[in-house]
């Protein structure tokens, strides 16, 4: 399986620490944050990866990671995302590279304690469709929030007011190549974003989508509050373990 990380966006949640650099690029414990998602996807046996970007300083990444082979990977890919259009919009970009492979997609301010081998290893043992990661949490309204019945995902709202469920939506994603036919079907959101939510209900409709829960710890980094929670999590015992 080939690897996406999403990595564009303002990180206007984040200002003024977001003002001359990608959130992706400040630190986390010991590292800059995008090593994260990078190590998880190495973690799950990822060796090619395309990292999406945009901003000012996407050229910093390429100084920063240059061909990727430091962090396990076999290649780095990159592409730039012009302007803000959303998460399914920077991922429309993988189009060329997936080239009708299997992708798994991590957003570039998520991290994870423990591998998520396991659950790639199903996703590449399914026939097709999607499969995405969910993680109880105690502010659903922030996220995604899947509604379960039975052993089937129902229906995922985004940042609902009253959620149906405590289960987050986590940023890791695993799709077949239909989700490129899918996000050319979007329309913007009420925040002007073509949204990921929007592409899992799509699969949710074609009765194609599963869900496995992520092991360990799970945070984002894109808010001050989970920005420093992140690198206490990673300092006390690490990211990405086997
Ligand atoms: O962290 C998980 C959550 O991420 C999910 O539960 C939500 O369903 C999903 O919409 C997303 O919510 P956020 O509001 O936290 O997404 P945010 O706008 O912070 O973007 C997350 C990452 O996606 C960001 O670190 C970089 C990437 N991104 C985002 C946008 C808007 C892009 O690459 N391009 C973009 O245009």
């Amino acid at each position: 399986m080939k690897g996406v990380i999403l990595a564009g966006g303002l990180g206007s949640r984040l200002l003024p620490l977001t003002k001359i650099t990608n959130k992706h690029l400040l630190p986390v414990y010991d590292r800059p944050m995008i090593y994260y998602p990078i190590e998880c996807l190495v973690a799950a046996g990822v060796e090619e990866i395309l990292l999406v970007t945009g901003g000012n300083s996407a050229g910093d990444f390429l100084r920063l990671l240059e061909n990727g082979t430091d962090l396990g990977l076999r290649r780095i890919h990159y592409a730039y995302q012009r302007g803000e259009g959303g998460i399914a919009a920077a991922l429309r970009l993988a189009e060329d590279f997936a080239n009708g492979d299997k992708i798994c997609v991590v957003l570039g301010d998520n991290i994870v304690e423990k591998s998520i081998r396991k659950a790639a290893e199903s996703f590449e043992a399914q026939e097709s469709g999607a499969k995405i990661l969910l993680k109880e949490v105690h502010d659903p309204e922030r996220f995604g929030v899947a509604e379960i019945e039975g052993d089937r995902v129902v229906g995922i709202e985004e940042k609902p007011k009253s959620p149906k469920s405590n289960l987050a939506v986590t940023g890791i994603y695993m799709y077949d190549a239909e989700v490129f036919d899918i996000i050319k079907t979007l329309k913007p959101s009420g925040r002007g974003e073509l949204e990921i939510t929007d592409v899992n209900n799509a699969y949710i409709r074609r009765g194609s989508l599963t869900y496995d829960y992520v092991d360990g710890w799970w945070t984002d980094a894109g808010t001050f509050d989970s920005l420093l929670r992140a690198a206490k999590l990673c300092a006390e015992g690490g990211a990405n373990n086997a």
